[in-house]
C-alpha cells in the first residue's frame, strides 16, 4: 500500500473527526472534547473520547485509539485502503492512482470475491447434479433440510484433480487468481489442481455478504476431516465468523458460539438463527470485538470434551474483555450442540438456553468435577478449591449464593464456608500487596506499553521521551525551540524518535501539528500506544521547564550510551591485545 503521504495528510486535515465518529457513536460535549459510549466494547458509562484539537479518539476502557482512519477501519472493517477511499468519497477527494500498487491490490480483491462466489456457484450446482448425490445423501443424512442446503449455499466439490480450476478458467479467471484465492495450489510443472476434492463444501461470507473462502469436510477416506481455506487478500480466519452475515440479521440479542461448521448449521435449522463458529483456530480477540458489534451476551456452547472445556475457558476471558455479557452452556450426554439436537430435539436445546449458566456457576462446576464428593477429604478439598474462586467474584450477593451451595455441596456448615472464603480472600490480597510493593520497587515496569513489538530498551528515557513528546506535538513553538537542541537519534525509542521526527518534519515543512497527521503511516498497535501517551497528559503549568527536565535526562541517558559503548570498545580492543600479546 502506497499512497503518496501528501494525499493522506490533506485527507486527514479535511475530515473533521467529530464530524465523521457523529455519524456512527452520539457524541456529548465534554471539556475541550468529546464524549461518547465505545463502539468497540460494550459499556453503559461513556469512556470513548474524540479530541476535535488532536484529531484523534481514544477509549479509556478498552484501549482502542487512533486517527480517522483507524476508526473507519475498525467501525466498517475495512482495510486501510479501503478505509481511505470511503473518507476520500465523504468529503469529494479523489484517491490519487499513480501509483497502481494500491489500485492493483484493490482489483485483485475484487476479482477474488467475484472469482469465490463464482466457484460457490459450482460447488453448489455439483451437490444438486448426479456427481454430488453421495454428498446431498450424506447432507441428508446428517438431518439437513433443502432449505438449509440453499440457505447456507453448501456444495460439492467433485473428486477430479481440476474440475474447478478448469470451470474458472473457462470462465477467464487466471491461475493466478485462483491459486490467490486459495482454490487451487501450484503443482511442480506450474500447472495447478484444486485445493478441495471430493468434500462437502461449506462457503464462508463475510458481514457485507461476499464469499471469502471455505470449509471442506471429507465424507469418508483419509484426510483432515475438515480442510479450510487459508488467509488471501480477501480472508483473514482471525477476523471472521462462520454465519455472522446471519447472525446479524437475527432479533435475539445475543449470539450463541459453537465449535464447528455444522453444530452452527443445526441450531440455525432448528430456529437458533444467532449462532456462529470461529473457523477452525481458536478464538480470537478481533473476533470478539465483532461479536460485541452485533450482541450484549454470548453463549459458549462449544463441545463437551475436555478440549471443548478448555477453549470454553479462554473464550470467557476473552468476550469479557470484549465487554459481552457470558454464559456458558453445558451440553448434557452429547458430544456437541448437533448432536445434542439430533437427539433431543429443538424444544429441550431451547429449555438449555434457557438456564445456562452463569460463569461463575460454570467455573464452580468445573471446579467440582475434579472431585469424589463422596469421600469426606475430597469435600474438604473441594470447599478450599471453590473457597479460592468463590473470593475473586465481585459481586458480594453472588457470592454469598456460591457461598452457601458449596458450603451444602460439600457438607459443612455456612459459617465455616464464610470463614474459608475470607480466608482465601486476606491471602489474595497479601499476595496482592507483595506484588505491588515489588513494582514498586522497580517503577520502569510499568511504563512498557502494553502492544508487544513495541518494548523500550530504557525506560527511563522512554518515559521522558513519551511526556515530551505529548508538550510539544500541542506546542509548535516549544517544538520548533527543541528540534534546535535535541536530536531524534537521542531517543532511546525508535518508535518515538519516529514521531518526533515526523513532527519535526511538519513543523519544518510549515504544517499545522495535528497529532492526526503524526499519526498516519503508523502500525495500528503504535498508534494505540501513541494516543494513550498523548491522551494521558495533564496541563503542564510550565511547560517550558517541564520539557528542559526530559531533554535532560534523555540526553543523559543517551551519553550513558554512547560511553557504554565506548567501553564496550574499549574492553574488546583490551582484550585483543592481551591475546595478541
Ligand atoms: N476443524 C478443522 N480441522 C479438523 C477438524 C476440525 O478445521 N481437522 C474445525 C472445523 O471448523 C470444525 C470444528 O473444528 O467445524 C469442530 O471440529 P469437530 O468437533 O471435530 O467437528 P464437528 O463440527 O463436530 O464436525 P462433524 O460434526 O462434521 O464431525
Ligand atoms: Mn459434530
Amino acid at each position: 500500500m502506497a499512497l503518496p503521504q501528501s494525499f493522506l495528510d490533506e485527507l486527514i486535515y479535511r475530515c473533521d473527526i467529530v464530524e465523521v465518529i457523529s455519524k456512527y457513536v452520539t457524541l456529548k460535549r465534554s471539556g475541550s472534547g468529546y464524549v461518547g459510549l465505545c463502539p468497540f466494547h460494550n459499556e453503559k458509562t461513556p469512556s470513548f473520547s474524540v479530541s476535535g484539537d488532536k484529531q484523534f479518539f481514544h477509549c479509556f476502557g478498552c484501549g482502542e485509539g487512533g486517527n480517522v482512519i483507524t476508526f473507519i477501519m475498525k467501525e466498517e472493517n475495512l482495510p486501510f485502503p479501503e478505509a481511505v477511499k470511503l473518507l476520500a468519497d465523504m468529503y469529494g477527494m479523489t484517491v490519487p492512482e499513480d501509483d497502481g500498487g494500491s489500485d492493483q491490490a484493490r482489483r485483485l480483491r475484487e476479482r477474488l470475491y467475484a472469482l469465490n462466489k463464482d466457484a460457490a456457484r459450482f460447488y453448489h450446482s455439483c451437490l444438486m447434479e448426479p456427481e454430488g448425490r453421495r454428498a446431498l445423501e450424506y447432507l441428508q443424512g446428517r438431518g439437513l433440510s433443502r432449505r438449509t442446503i440453499v440457505s447456507f449455499g453448501l456444495g460439492y466439490a467433485p473428486a477430479d484433480w481440476d474440475r474447478l480450476s478448469r470451470a474458472m478458467l473457462d470462465k477467464g479467471y487466471t491461475k493466478y487468481e485462483i491459486e490467490s484465492a486459495w482454490l487451487a495450489r501450484k503443482n511442480k510443472s506450474g500447472g495447478i489442481y484444486d485445493a478441495f476434492r471430493d468434500r462437502v463444501m461449506f462457503p464462508i461470507i463475510d458481514i457485507r455478504g461476499n464469499v471469502i473462502a471455505f470449509g471442506g469436510r471429507v465424507m469418508e477416506g483419509d484426510g483432515p476431516k475438515y480442510l479450510n481455506s487459508g488467509d488471501t487478500p480477501v480472508f483473514s480466519k482471525s477476523r471472521n465468523l462462520f454465519a455472522m452475515n446471519l447472525a446479524k440479521k437475527s432479533k435475539a440479542g445475543r449470539l450463541i458460539l459453537a465449535e464447528g461448521y455444522m453444530d452452527v448449521i443445526a441450531l440455525h435449522q432448528a430456529g437458533f438463527d444467532y449462532a456462529v463458529a470461529s473457523l477452525g483456530t481458536a478464538l480470537t480477540a478481533e473476533q470478539t470485538r465483532l461479536m460485541s458489534r452485533y450482541a450484549k451476551e454470548a453463549i459458549i456452547c462449544y463441545d463437551s470434551d475436555a478440549a471443548g472445556q478448555r477453549a470454553a475457558q479462554k473464550a470467557i476471558d476473552l468476550l469479557n474483555r470484549a465487554g459481552m455479557e457470558v454464559k456458558v452452556l453445558r451440553i448434557p450426554d452429547a458430544k456437541d450442540p448437533d448432536e445434542f439436537i439430533k437427539k433431543n430435539g429443538s424444544e429441550a436445546f431451547a429449555l438449555l438456553l434457557d438456564k445456562p449458566q452463569s460463569d461463575s456457576e460454570y467455573r464452580l462446576a468445573v471446579i467440582r468435577s475434579k472431585y469424589a464428593l463422596d469421600q469426606d477429604a475430597q469435600k474438604i478439598e473441594y470447599s478450599k478449591e471453590a473457597a479460592v474462586y468463590i473470593s475473586t467474584v465481585q459481586s458480594p450477593v453472588e457470592r454469598e449464593i456460591l457461598t452457601h451451595r458449596v458450603a451444602q455441596e460439600a457438607g459443612i456448615s455456612a459459617a465455616a464456608m464464610e470463614a474459608e472464603v475470607k480466608r482465601a480472600f486476606t491471602a489474595a490480597l497479601r499476595r496482592e500487596r507483595k506484588k505491588e510493593e515489588s513494582e514498586a520497587l522497580r517503577p520502569v515496569r510499568a511504563v512498557q506499553p502494553r502492544e508487544t513489538g513495541l518494548r523500550y530498551d530504557n525506560p527511563r528515557s522512554a518515559l521522558c521521551e513519551e511526556k515530551l513528546l505529548a508538550l510539544l506535538l500541542e506546542d509548535p513553538e516549544l517544538l520548533r525551540r527543541t528540534g534546535a537542541v535535541l536530536a531524534p537519534e537521542m531517543f532511546s525509542s525508535p518508535f518515538l524518535a519516529k514521531i518526533y521526527q515526523r513532527a519535526l518534519e511538519l513543523e519544518r515543512g510549515g504544517h499545522e501539528i495535528v497529532p492526526a497527521a503524526v499519526m498516519a503511516g503508523l502500525e495500528e498497535a503504535e498508534a494505540r500506544h501513541l494516543t494513550g501517551i498523548l491522551s494521558a497528559k495533564v496541563a503542564s503549568a510550565d511547560a517550558e521547564k517541564e520539557a528542559a527536565d526530559y531533554i535532560a535526562v534523555i540526553r543523559e541517558e543517551h551519553a550513558k550510551k554512547q560511553t557504554e559503548g565506548d567501553d564496550r570498545l574499549m574492553d574488546a580492543l583490551s582484550r585483543k591485545r592481551e591475546r595478541k600479546g
